[in-house]
């Protein structure tokens, strides 16, 4: 386990080594093409949680169980499962979706529901009894592939909202093994929470597992309100990271971990000759400018319409940057399918071409470069590296990577990251980030402002302190802080305040 750091001891306890992993999340690590002769291939996805894990598979022996997101022969695919299996090192296992079970199950209950409501936009909901039928049943599909490929003795570690009731249905077909989840976006305060109609029995389900992690403080304490409020009984005990929550029987761990990059892998391909290449060649097409860099999923979470406002409201109350600064949005194609969705593509097409139509000159300046596609990893290095600020403005997110890799790509320290403080991140990058208010333009336009003014001197000490964060705080930390917590027998053997923890969460937001 873990990467070439060195981290405490797991207590006196048990090996984690000694337990394979089984890991299961909504999508396979990987995507499935047809190969010139026609046969399925798996692609093995590159993703952050990929090269995390993969070292604990591959050393302890395990599998991925997910949804292979793709239709077509049964047979077929599961060759090509086998195939991407033997040249992984471990094994996946895939859990068949029919298509109304993906409309109702993915498209529905995930992104209808749970993700706006989590993401506090419950004006968003579509609260359709049917999902959440469905939703049961496809965690029930998952549960059924888990207990036929898991083996006594293996940690279940459950990824994310499409599977929050996996644990319960699990301990429904007998499995008593030791079950973690980690909850990639953020969990809402009780006032939000309490909307959902299904709202006790899914805290239910969250409390059937051993470990339940989330990514910040905040999260964590929304979830121990939520659980107080419905379960009067319930027994909190321990401080720190990893607190102990008893319900009768039943104790389950409840803690915060926030997920973090490959700091070193983005680092080192971020100095490699062709990114700085192609970076000094987008200044070139550029010349003059500052580069104002945004790189979102297309989603209402991102803030990209009221990002684009600021950037509007900026060049209106400042002339003078007219010519001198270019912001480059690019939106990465997503969840195509949702109506939303759709809907903000269009609102932000609208958006661009106002701004663009009333400043653009032919043959001049044109204040937003807009690219709506999937980039290279060679043209997403570049961009980080030769972004002179970074715009991460979501309204709210579990984490947001996208902060951590600009930081990780910034190989010359020189810029700066404006971070919303509604992000995950905030919590450990608040003191060297611009930390704004998303919803509010002119707070935003008026950072942005900064940044380009900042002191060379200053935009160093920042850069340097929020590398030296995430350096130090990698995803392999993450996964070993969350492995720990799981399988520490006693938790006063974890290493609570005094571990890596403190430093990790630096900066506390004042609410
Ligand atoms: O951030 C949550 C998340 O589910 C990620 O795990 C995933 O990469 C992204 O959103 C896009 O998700 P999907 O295309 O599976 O809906």
């Amino acid at each position: 386990m873990g990467h070439g750091q060195e981290h405490p001891p797991a207590g006196p306890a048990q090996d984690p080594h000694s337990r394979r992993l089984v890991v299961v999340s909504n999508r396979l690590p990987f995507t499935f093409a047809r190969d010139a002769g026609g046969a399925w291939q798996a692609l093995p996805g590159g993703g952050g949680l990929v090269t995390a894990l993969l070292p604990v598979l591959r050393n302890r022996g395990g599998t991925w169980i997910g949804w292979p997101g793709a239709t077509g022969d049964k047979e077929e695919l599961e060759s090509a499962l086998r195939g991407a299996g033997t040249s992984a090192g471990y094994s996946f296992g895939a859990v068949d979706l029919l298509p109304d079970e993906v409309h109702d199950f993915y498209l529905g209950f995930s992104n209808e529901i749970i993700w706006p409501l989590f993401h506090d936009l419950q004006s968003l909901c579509n609260f359709d009894p049917a999902y959440w039928r469905t939703y049961c049943r496809v965690n029930r599909k998952f549960a059924e592939v888990i207990a036929a490929q898991s083996r006594t003795g293996d940690f279940v570690w459950i990824h994310d909202y499409h599977l929050m009731n996996v644990a319960a249905a699990l301990r429904e077909l007998g499995v008593g093994g030791r079950l973690g989840f980690f909850l990639h976006i953020p969990f809402p305060s009780p006032d939000l929470f309490l909307k959902l109609p299904w709202r006790a029995e899914l805290l239910r389900a969250l409390m059937c597992f051993d470990l339940v992690g989330f990514q910040t403080a905040r999260d964590r304490r929304n979830f121990v309100q939520c659980l107080r409020l419905f379960e009067k009984d319930v027994e909190i005990e321990g401080r720190g990271h990893v607190l102990a929550a008893r319900l009768g029987e039943r104790e389950v761990r409840i803690g915060h971990f926030p997920i973090s990059i490959d700091y070193a892998a983005f680092r080192r391909q971020a100095e490699a000759p062709e990114v700085a290449d192609k970076a000094r060649e987008l200044h070139e097409r550029l010349p003059g400018r500052r580069i104002i860099l945004g790189i979102d999923r297309l989603d209402y979470t991102k803030g990209i319409t009221l990002r684009l406002r600021a950037f509007r409201n900026l060049l209106d109350r400042h002339p003078e940057l007219h010519g001198k600064v270019s912001f480059m949005q690019v939106v990465v194609p997503s969840r195509e399918d949702i109506p939303q969705y759709h809907k903000l593509r269009t609102e932000i097409d609208q958006l661009v071409g106002q701004i663009n139509g009333s400043l653009a000159r032919p043959g001049g300046w044109v204040p937003v470069w807009y690219e709506y596609r999937n980039l290279t990893r060679l043209e997403l290095l570049a961009y980080y590296r030769a972004a002179d600020i970074a715009l991460v403005t979501p309204l709210k997110d579990g984490m947001n990577l996208v902060a951590k890799e600009y930081c990780a790509c910034s190989v010359e320290e020189d810029c700066v990251l404006i971070l919303s403080e509604f992000a995950g991140a905030a919590s450990q990058l608040g003191r060297g980030a611009l930390l704004v208010n998303p919803y509010d333009e002119e707070g935003v336009a008026d950072a942005i402002r900064a940044a380009y003014l900042m002191d060379p001197a200053e935009r160093r000490a920042r850069m340097r302190r929020l590398r030296a964060s995430i350096r130090e705080h990698d995803v392999f930390w993450w996964v070993d802080s969350f492995l720990q917590a799981a399988i520490t027998r006693d938790l006063r053997d974890y290493p609570q305040p005094g571990g890596p923890w403190d430093d990790a969460l630096d900066y506390q937001l004042p609410f």
